[in-house]
């Protein structure tokens, strides 16, 4: 996996994709080179913490990679203030990413925000022999961003696409597309709770990435602890989501 580095840089190009969601393109032929799918960086926003965001695309010929930002408070707001040259520090490549070894067929399902880093996931993917499906879920049609004609796409409110959840989306495929499938997730964790449990249900293994609340990103601080089974008196043991994950294996997961 590749090692984190921190790096002072810059902002290459900042566009919106919706009212409340800004795609952010950082100079950092590092970065771009050595991510994988399902890793994050720690990004300076001008407050006290860095902020994670999941990988959402890389240019390796540029030498740029990209985040997603959505506006949720104030050290994402100061983010989508940023312009074309601001300096930003970056701490990354963060977490294990997703393994995609071994695997001929996945299932890729993003909810919310978890569109970045399956985006990423996509896009690595294009570029190998493994089979893929995506399933987008949003709240709304005003939500949707990075999607393809491809993709399996849900709205809650039904003005676009399959009005359910990922879940309905999921139900909507073909035997063909689900047979032998890895699933991989990122969204709320309701709705990674609800996507190991259909693929619980198909016999397909699945794989989520955890979102807690941050704070060091590197493993140190111990506040982003996912509670994993363990054979021990407890019957658990602590996880650091920023170090051993924020990739992890659904059956391992105490939801
Ligand atoms: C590994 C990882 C990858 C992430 N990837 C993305 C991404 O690709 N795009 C994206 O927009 N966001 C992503 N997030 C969430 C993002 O880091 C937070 O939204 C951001 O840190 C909030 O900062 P803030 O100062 O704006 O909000 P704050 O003022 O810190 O919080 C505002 C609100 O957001 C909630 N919040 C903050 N952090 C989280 C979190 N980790 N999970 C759920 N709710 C949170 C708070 O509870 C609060 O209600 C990711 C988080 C993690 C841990
Ligand atoms: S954020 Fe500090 S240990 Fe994970």
């Amino acid at each position: 996996m590749a090692e984190r580095q921190e790096y002072v840089t810059a902002v290459k190009e900042i566009r919106y994709l919706s009212e409340d969601t800004v795609y952010v393109g950082i100079e950092c032929p590092d970065i771009a080179d050595r991510a994988v799918p399902g890793q994050f960086v720690n990004i300076s926003c001008g407050k006290f913490l860095k902020r994670p965001f999941g990988i959402a695309s890389v240019n390796k010929d540029k030498g740029i990679f990209y985040i997603g930002v959505k506006i949720v408070g104030d050290g994402t707001k100061k983010i989508s203030e940023f312009e074309e040259g601001s300096k930003v520090e970056v701490l990354g490549p963060l977490g294990n990413g997703f393994d995609f070894t071994g695997v001929d067929k996945a299932i890729l399902v993003s909810g919310g925000t978890g569109v970045f880093p399956v985006n990423f996931a996509a896009e690595y993917l294009k570029g190998t022999d493994t089979k893929f499906t995506v399933v987008q879920g949003f709240r709304d049609s005003s939500q949707i961003i990075l999607n393809d004609p491809s993709y399996v796409l849900t709205t809650d409110k039904g003005d676009r696409g399959i009005k359910g959840t990922c879940i309905q989306g999921l139900d909507s495929l073909t035997p063909d597309q689900i047979e032998g499938s890895v699933v991989y997730c990122v969204g709320p964790i309701i709705m990674m709770k609800f996507v190991g449990q259909w693929a619980e249900s198909h016999g397909l293994k699945c794989y989520v990435s955890m979102e807690q609340r941050m704070a060091c990103g590197i493993g140190i601080c111990l506040c982003c602890i996912v509670k994993v089974k363990a054979d021990n008196k407890d019957g658990y043991y602590n996880k650091r989501c920023c170090k051993d994950g924020p990739v992890f294996d659904y059956e391992e997961v105490i939801w």
